[in-house]
């Protein structure tokens, strides 16, 4: 299981921030240092321990909780996921910063918009950074994010996929795990390859997916 970690970062600021930041925390650090950049925040895409640490499968993964150890920064959460990051990362509600879909995240003079893609849980985000799409465990290069994981909604997840089709064929995507041979690839050539968007309607997506 390859989880990408991704640094966001204004190169005359200096500032950045990383998204899904787990395993080893200490390392993460150590590359924005050996950067000279300083690290304000934290995105998480959602609630799962390889996204932002807990336990999984018997094993302690290091995630946000260690993080904030070493470094104070704010959280960036969609509000739908509070609880669940709550519960995973044992983190208190007031160290999470609570967010609608759209709003905007400045990293100097670079702007992030987080898009609210519910389905694989309830307050999965993705990060639009310019014509780069981080996209969580929402959009692999092949296949999406499971449902039928606690909070997870196969329903809303056609809904998230075709709100990421609409966006503009050039966009990058960037997934949460390396479950292909590319680490990414233009959005264009994501829908016409990948079986997740071959259904035509939501019955026909639930039919073949919704379980
Ligand atoms: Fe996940």
């Amino acid at each position: 299981m390859v989880n990408f970690v991704y640094l966001i970062g204004d190169k005359q600021s200096r500032e950045c921030v990383v998204v899904d930041p787990a395993y080893d925390i200490t390392e993460i650090l150590q590359i924005i240092d050996k950067d000279e950049m300083e690290l304000t925040g934290v995105l998480a895409t959602h609630y799962h321990p390889d996204h932002v640490g807990g336990s999984m499968m018997g094993t302690r993964i290091q995630g946000v909780a260690e993080l904030l150890n070493q470094k104070q920064v704010p959280i960036h959460i969609n509000k739908n996921e509070t609880k669940w990051v709550v519960r995973t990362t044992g983190l208190a509600e007031n160290d999470l910063f609570k967010h609608e879909g759209g709003d905007k995240i400045v990293v100097g003079d670079v702007s992030v918009t987080l898009v609210h893609t519910p389905g694989h849980t309830p307050g999965s985000q993705c990060f639009l950074v310019e014509q780069l799409l981080v996209a969580g465990d929402t959009l692999f290069l092949e296949g999406c994010g499971r449902t039928d994981l606690p909070g997870g909604n196969p329903s809303e997840l056609y809904s998230s996929l075709q709100v990421l089709a609409s966006m503009p064929t050039q966009t990058i995507v960037c997934p949460g795990h390396q479950y292909s041979s590319l680490p990414s690839a233009k959005l264009g050539d994501v829908v016409a390859t990948n079986h997740v968007f071959k259904p035509t309607s939501q019955q026909q997506w639930l039919e073949w997916f919704g379980h």
